[in-house]
């Protein structure tokens, strides 16, 4: 974490890509003290015009570029899909301006590497948004992880489920978007959050096809992963994105156990502690057009709108960087080393699958 700094600046934020997550970071960012004015930048010119009222923007268009590059702006989160990262947060360090970019930093290792370069050359900065982070339940792990209450960590297992409702809108956008490269990642980053010191070195995997296959994508139903540390600690990854299309989760649902040589630590975060039933329909706030009947309420990843508000760990999240842009004070979220080692880790994962074989991974593709 950065140290905190003295400075209190205005903020000229353009947000790139208005489509889910954009919106949800525009929305948030209307209501930021700091932040003056608001540039939206997308391809589809009616995305844009559209978010561009709802935060009101003063500048708006299709050619990201310019929107960068206007002088108030100092700021810029690139919220396009997962393939058109590289980009515009090219653009943004190349003109020294600050940068938030949506996870995974990229989709393949040599993009990841080319914008660390440029985030080392440039008079801003570059953080990868990986919200889940900002989840209470999961900072106050890292807190005690921290503390050393655990003792030393010698095992994790983390499992999340969804359902393919929502694989299909990450695979229609990008069929590289796996829910390893894509979700995954998550739970990855945070195992490498919470133990800095001590990074993977070996994966096993397999996965099995089924549904997802069967609707046209190169993806598997079932991922299982077990990743090596450094002192032989062990990760249990599991992953299912094949649910059925109406299973109660809006987003992630997920069990993790921390066994550490002093304690244990235990996650419950299926959400099945609020479950909500009603005729009416449930709209799911990342799938268009899919109602729920039954909603594991708190399950959505980003977080919720409540009366026009957007609540959760995405809020929290963007408010940090905020923060950090106009004061200096510390940022959570990750660098994009951090993030570079999460991509070579699922890539590991999928290629370990794909391969049959045991991936080494060397000390420099997981450096922190
Ligand atoms: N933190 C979270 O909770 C969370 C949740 C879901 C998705 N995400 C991430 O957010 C990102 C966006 O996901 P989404 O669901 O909002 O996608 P989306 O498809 O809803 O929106 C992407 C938008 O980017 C635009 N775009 C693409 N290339 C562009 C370019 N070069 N310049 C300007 N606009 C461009 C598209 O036209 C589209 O409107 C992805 O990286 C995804 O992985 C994060």
């Amino acid at each position: 974490m950065e140290k905190p700094g003295l400075q209190r600046q205005d903020i000229g934020l353009a947000i790139i890509g208005a489509g889910r997550i954009g919106t949800m970071r525009a929305t948030l960012a209307t209501s930021h003290a700091a932040v003056r004015m608001i540039g939206v930048a997308d391809l589809n010119e009616t995305a844009a015009t559209t978010l561009a009222e709802k935060s009101g923007a003063s500048i708006v268009g299709t050619d990201s570029r310019e929107i960068i590059s206007h002088p108030a702006i100092n700021a810029v989160v690139v919220s396009t899909g997962e393939h058109q990262h590289v980009e515009p947060v090219l653009q943004a360090l190349e003109m020294g301006k600050h940068v938030l970019v949506e996870k995974p930093i990229a989709l393949k290792l040599e993009d990841a590497d080319k914008l660390i370069a440029a985030a080392a050359q440039s008079s801003g900065s570059l953080h990868v948004g990986y919200s889940r982070r900002f989840k209470r339940r999961y900072l106050t792990v890292k807190e005690q992880i921290s503390l050393g209450r655990l003792g030393s960590v010698s095992g994790l297992s983390a499992r999340i489920y969804n359902s393919r409702a929502q694989v299909f809108q990450m695979l229609k956008r990008d069929p590289h978007a796996t829910p390893v490269v894509d979700s995954l990642t998550y739970f990855v980053d945070m195992l490498g959050w919470w133990v800095p010191d001590n990074p993977a070195v070996e994966v096993w995997a397999r996965g099995k096809g089924g549904t997802i296959r069967k609707a046209g994508f190169d993806c598997d139903d079932v991922t299982y992963a077990v990743v090596t540390l450094a002192d032989g600690a062990l990760v249990n990854f599991s992953c299912s994105f094949a649910l059925p299309d109406k299973y109660p989760s809006l987003g992630y649902c997920a069990r993790i156990e921390v066994i550490g040589t002093e304690g244990v630590l235990m996650i419950d975060d299926d959400h099945l502690d609020q479950i909500m039933y009603t005729e009416r329909g449930i709209p799911h706030i990342y799938v268009p057009d899919l109602t729920v009947n039954m909603a594991f309420l708190s399950s959505s990843a980003p977080g919720d709108w409540v009366g026009g508000e957007f609540w959760g760990p995405l809020a929290s999240e963007t408010r940090n960087w905020l923060d950090f842009v106009a004061t200096g004070r510390p940022c959570a979220l990750a660098t994009a080393r951090e993030a570079r080692s999460n991509l070579a880790i699922t890539l590991a994962i999928e290629e370990a699958v794909a391969s049959g074989k045991t991936v080494r991974l060397s000390e420099t593709a997981v450096a922190r």
